[in-house]
């Protein structure tokens, strides 16, 4: 794979949005709920708080306004969107795909929708795969949506797991660029032989629902958190100096780097072996908790908004999930 400058149509992002969820969970009300403290919590995770949907809120739901949020800013109208994936492993429903919900709920009536599941890595993942589809010009514009609604497939029993996830979305728009190329580089990887360190194991086909299965609580995250942790930092430094080497740039030309947001502890590590010092990264865990697919899209919406990332600023994104699935990608940001 080589620079993507030099191959077919550029892609550009033109817009951002993203959504959270108006209830706020904080450490001290977790500390009524199962045997934590905040000092556990913000020392091991860096996690303050984060957004948990009302009940009626669904993975579409928040992905939808999201979505019309990311076109609006872009300036686009909404029957020009062709293609909508959503990167969840929260969907609203086994069949059919969230994506088909939230094209119903924002009326993008040309689009094809489909899902895209690789857990904590999906935005990028998705990003790839609608770039792909712009540059070889099968297409002219993308819908791009990590939606998660963690709440509902986290164990509020299980301490080690409940306090490190939130819920939320977030959305991107993909265009035909022409001669000017946004998205510079991507590198994506799996490794299928560690799927037992992190999962959820019930209620897919492997282990379909059945009151055994929720007995032994199987329909909720499981995770090994020291090897996700190891693996975690590996991966996404590794990626990250594949996109950058792929794109020509090191990492002294990136003025924001975007992590998956799981753990302040991962964020430092990436920041101390991949030698880009912490004021670069964008750092939203503290305030939000680990979203999964929604963690990359918001913040790096939310670094658009607040003025974190101003034209011409070089990007680099990384994340990393369960799968494990991992990836990396080096933009331009033109808006
Ligand atoms: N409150 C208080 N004590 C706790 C809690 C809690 N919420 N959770 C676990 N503990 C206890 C454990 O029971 C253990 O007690 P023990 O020593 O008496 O047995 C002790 O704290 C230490 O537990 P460890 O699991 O060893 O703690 P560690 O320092 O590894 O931190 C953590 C755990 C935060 C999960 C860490 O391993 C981690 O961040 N891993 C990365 C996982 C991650 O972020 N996953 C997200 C999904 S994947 C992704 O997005 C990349």
């Amino acid at each position: 794979m080589s620079n993507y400058a030099a191959m077919n149509k550029g892609v550009v992002i033109t817009g951002t949005g993203s959504y959270l969820p108006e209830r706020i969970l904080t450490n001290q009300d977790l500390e009524k709920m199962v045997d934590t403290s905040d000092e556990w919590i913000s020392t091991r995770t860096g996690i303050k708080e984060r957004h948990i949907a009302a009940d009626n809120e669904s993975a579409s739901d928040m992905g939808a306004k999201a979505a019309l949020r990311a076109i609006e800013n872009a300036g686009k109208d909404i029957a020009s969107v062709e293609m909508i994936i959503v990167a969840t492993s929260t969907p609203d429903m086994l069949l059919p795909g969230t994506a088909c919900f939230v094209q119903e709920e924002i009326g993008a009536k040309k689009a094809f929708c489909f899902d895209l599941g690789a857990a904590c890595s999906g935005f990028l993942y998705a990003m790839e795969v609608a770039r792909q589809f712009i540059a070889q010009g099968t297409i002219n514009t993308a819908l791009v949506i990590g939606a998660e609604k963690m709440s509902c497939v986290v164990d509020w029993e299980d301490r080690s797991t409940c306090v490190l996830f939130g819920d939320g979305a977030g959305a991107a728009v993909l265009e035909n660029g022409g001669d000017v190329s946004g998205i510079k580089s991507s590198v994506l990887g799996s490794d299928g032989a560690l799927t037992d360190l992190l999962n959820i194991p019930g209620g897919g086909s492997r282990n379909p629902v059945s009151h055994r299965i929720i007995d032994e609580r199987l329909p909720f995250i499981k995770m090994e958190g020291k090897e996700v942790f190891k693996n975690a930092v590996r991966y996404m430094c590794d990626a990250g100096q594949q996109a950058l080497e792929r794109s020509g740039f090191t990492i002294d030309d990136i003025e924001c780097v975007i992590p998956h947001q799981a753990n302040m502890r991962i964020i430092s590590a990436i920041s101390d072996r991949i030698g880009a010092p912490l004021d670069r990264f964008y750092v939203n865990v503290d305030r939000v908790g680990n979203m999964s697919a929604a963690s990359v899209p918001v913040a790096l919406d939310e670094a658009v908004r607040n003025g974190r990332i101003k034209k011409g600023d070089k990007v680099l994104f990384v994340a990393f999930g369960g799968g494990f699935t991992w990836g990396a990608t080096v933009i331009e940001w033109t808006a």
